[in-house]
């Protein structure tokens, strides 16, 4: 492949292995970002010098510019924007107090992508393959109880995602992926996380997975069981596949669901 490629998020879980596969099995340079410089340098040394790695917080306006200002002053020609950076709250009954979160999380799972795309654009255009991947999730394809600002944010980003494919055609290859749960760091702080280390795919597995379908010039990936069930099982039944996802969610008592259904107190 020995293309260029920006990815944001690279300092764990899917970034992370994004990256690894990028660098070493298809000889790209990876432009890996992320907040954790300590976590950068390690993935430096293991990749070698096919992994650049930026410290930027892709929420923050200079962070970016700096980044860019990086690119263009050394000559570097991206021709791959990966938009994977995120963060999920722990799942939880949206109420007024939660307004700030949600605004937080759509900064960086949806705002944050949209800058970077503004940003990189005209570079992308540049390049013979250009190509920008937005990791969104199975959260945009049928929403969960207790996910409201998750959801959210990655419902806007699908569509965004979306409306660029069908805007830049050939000039551009504009792919979205919805991955299920993943064994990563994301949901680390989150009460019964064990559960998922437990049962769902390893981030190696599903960047395997990524990299396979977006070199077959898939424009819409889905992976795993759960998120290829969650579609199609909204795609049939429309709304009350989301009611029977929360009824069960709501008797089977899964730990990570215990704080997302409203009680009325009086
Ligand atoms: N794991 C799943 O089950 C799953 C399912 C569907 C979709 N996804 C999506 O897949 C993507 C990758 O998540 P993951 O599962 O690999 O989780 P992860 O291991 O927690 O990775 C998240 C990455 O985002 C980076 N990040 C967080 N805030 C940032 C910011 N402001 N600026 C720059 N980087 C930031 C983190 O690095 P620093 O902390 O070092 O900045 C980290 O590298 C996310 O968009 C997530 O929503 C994951």
């Amino acid at each position: 492949m020995n293309k260029t490629a920006v990815i944001s998020g690279a300092s764990s879980g899917l970034g992370y292995e994004l990256s690894k596969l990028l660098c070493q099995k298809y000889g790209c340079r990876v432009i890996g970002l992320a907040r954790r410089k300590e976590k950068l340098d390690v993935i430096r040394e293991e990749l070698g010098e096919n992994f650049v790695p930026f410290v930027c917080d892709v929420t923050k306006e200079d962070d970016r510019q700096n980044l860019f200002d990086f690119v263009t002053e050394n000559g570097i020609k991206p021709d791959i924007l990966i938009n994977n950076a995120g963060i999920l709250p722990e799942f939880a009954c949206y109420t007024p107090e939660k307004a700030d979160e949600l605004r937080r999380v759509m900064e960086l799972n949806f705002h944050a992508h949209v800058e970077m795309c503004t940003l990189f654009l005209p570079l992308l255009l540049e390049s013979e393959h250009g190509a920008i991947v937005n990791v969104a999730s199975s959260a945009a394809l049928a929403t969960l109880p207790g996910t409201a600002a998750y959801s959210a944010s990655k419902s806007a980003l699908l569509a965004f995602t979306e409306s660029l494919s069908l805007e830049y055609g050939k000039s551009l290859f504009v792919a979205a992926v919805c991955p299920g749960m993943t064994a990563t760091e994301l949901f680390s702080s989150h009460e019964g996380s064990n559960l998922i280390d437990k049962f769902a795919p390893s981030a190696e597995k599903t960047a395997k997975k990524i990299v396979r379908r977006l070199r077959r010039g898939r424009e819409m990936i889905v992976t795993g069981a759960d998120a290829h069930l969650m579609s199609i099982l909204r795609r049939f039944l429309g709304r009350p596949a989301l009611k029977i996802f929360a009824f069960f969610f709501k008797i089977v008592k899964i730990p990570m669901f215990t704080g997302t259904f409203y009680k009325k107190t009086r």
